[in-house]
């Protein structure tokens, strides 16, 4: 291998050919806005690229400058957001527009300092908008330039942050680290791929120490996985007349500020229902009969899995009053869609309108006679 500071520029130098070349045609690399960057860097927290590509132009249609993110009700917000996952972004994201707005005249602040005190920027994202957006001399360290200088270096031991970081500091070209930090993720997510990285084409293949020691499967070194916990949780539909229940989540903690059918985590040796039931009242006061199986939804999140038990019912008293959530509402189910709804619950909602043979207007339920 020739020498670091050498090595270095060749890396650098091969990188960058390479991503001229072959970088990804992406709708926020077509811009020099920040308020465009920033909201592209908070949806590529923890998700994929293909994923916020469905979201980011719509949401920016509906928010197209900072001002108006900052101006619209959070519901508007979460709406767009809807399906995207990790809420706590959104919420994170219209607070720190109403920051900037009240506190920096509408423009995002260049400073390290200042962009680290926003809600929801750590040290990533504030320094992908430092070197994207801004031209500054910011490392970046997510999953991908992890992987691929854990490989480009060989790095056999589990790294820190805040190691990886040096190195990514040192390895920046002065004045191009938009370009490069870009440029290693781009490797990392198309080439340098965590199964079977494709080394004949890679750019870097001739500079790599792990290609030279035939360990790049094995490599980064990752801390044992956890196995996540699983929860049974049970959830009503539940019926006053054509109108169902919805309540709102608290605005903190998971999937803050959406709406949801009312439910909750089932108890040790207590039966769904009588979970449904318990859930209802003690969330919204609202005695529920009549349950019925409606379906069955699985889903992962990024600490637990849930499955969650759903049932059809009727409302058998009690006057709505909010104790573990913010709003409550009677709705007609063609409104479900305007509300913000988390993933599983989506599909709680599709199967809804299939079961109410895509009737949205008029429709009664289906299994029960209706009698308050
Ligand atoms: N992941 C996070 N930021 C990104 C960017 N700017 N381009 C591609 N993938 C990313």
């Amino acid at each position: 291998m020739p020498l670091p500071s050498k090595r270095f520029t060749q890396i650098r130098e091969a990188l960058l050919t390479w991503y001229n070349r072959h970088r990804r045609d992406l709708p926020w690399r077509r811009t020099k806005d920040p308020y465009r960057i920033f909201v592209s860097e908070v949806m590529l927290q923890q998700t994929q690229v293909e994923r916020v590509r469905q979201y980011y132009e719509r949401f920016l249609r509906r928010f197209p400058t900072l001002e108006e993110l900052a101006r619209a009700s959070l519901d508007k917000v979460l709406k767009a957001w809807e399906g995207l996952g990790y809420y706590a972004r959104a919420r994170n994201l219209h607070r720190a527009a109403q920051i900037v707005l009240r506190d920096y005249n509408g423009e995002i602040p260049k400073d390290r300092e200042k962009l680290l005190k926003l809600p929801g920027i750590g040290r990533y994202t504030a320094s992908a908008i430092l070197s994207i957006a801004f031209g500054k001399d910011a490392p970046v360290v997510d999953a991908n330039v992890r992987r691929v200088l854990s490989r480009l270096f060989a790095l056999r031991q589990h790294q820190t942050h805040k190691h990886l970081e040096e190195l990514a500091q040192a390895l920046l070209p002065a004045g191009r680290a938009g370009l490069f930090n870009q440029a290693l993720m781009d490797l990392g997510a198309t080439i340098c791929v965590s199964r079977k990285p494709k080394c004949l084409i890679c750019p870097l293949v001739k500079l790599c120490e792990a290609r030279r020691l035939g360990i790049q499967n094995e490599l980064p070194m990752r801390p044992k996985a956890h196995v996540k916990p699983h929860y049974d949780v049970a959830v009503g539909i539940i019926w006053r007349g054509d109108k169902i229940l919805i309540t709102k989540r608290p605005d903190e903690g998971l999937l803050g500020g959406l709406w949801e059918f009312p439910g909750g985590k089932r108890q040790p040796n207590e039966s769904l229902q009588d979970c449904v039931r318990r859930e209802i009242l003690e969330e919204v006061n609202v005695r529920v009969r009549d349950l019925k199986h409606f379906m069955t939804v699985r889903h992962g999140y990024s600490h637990f899995r849930v499955t969650l038990h759903v049932f059809e019912g009727l409302y058998a008293g009690g006057q709505p009053r909010c104790r573990g959530c913010t709003a409550w509402a009677w709705i007609s189910p063609k409104d479900l869609r305007k509300y913000p709804f988390p993933s599983a619950n989506q599909r709680i909602i599709a199967r809804l309108f299939d079961a109410l043979d895509g009737t949205t207007v008029n429709f009664r339920p289906r299994t029960h006679s209706v009698k308050e």
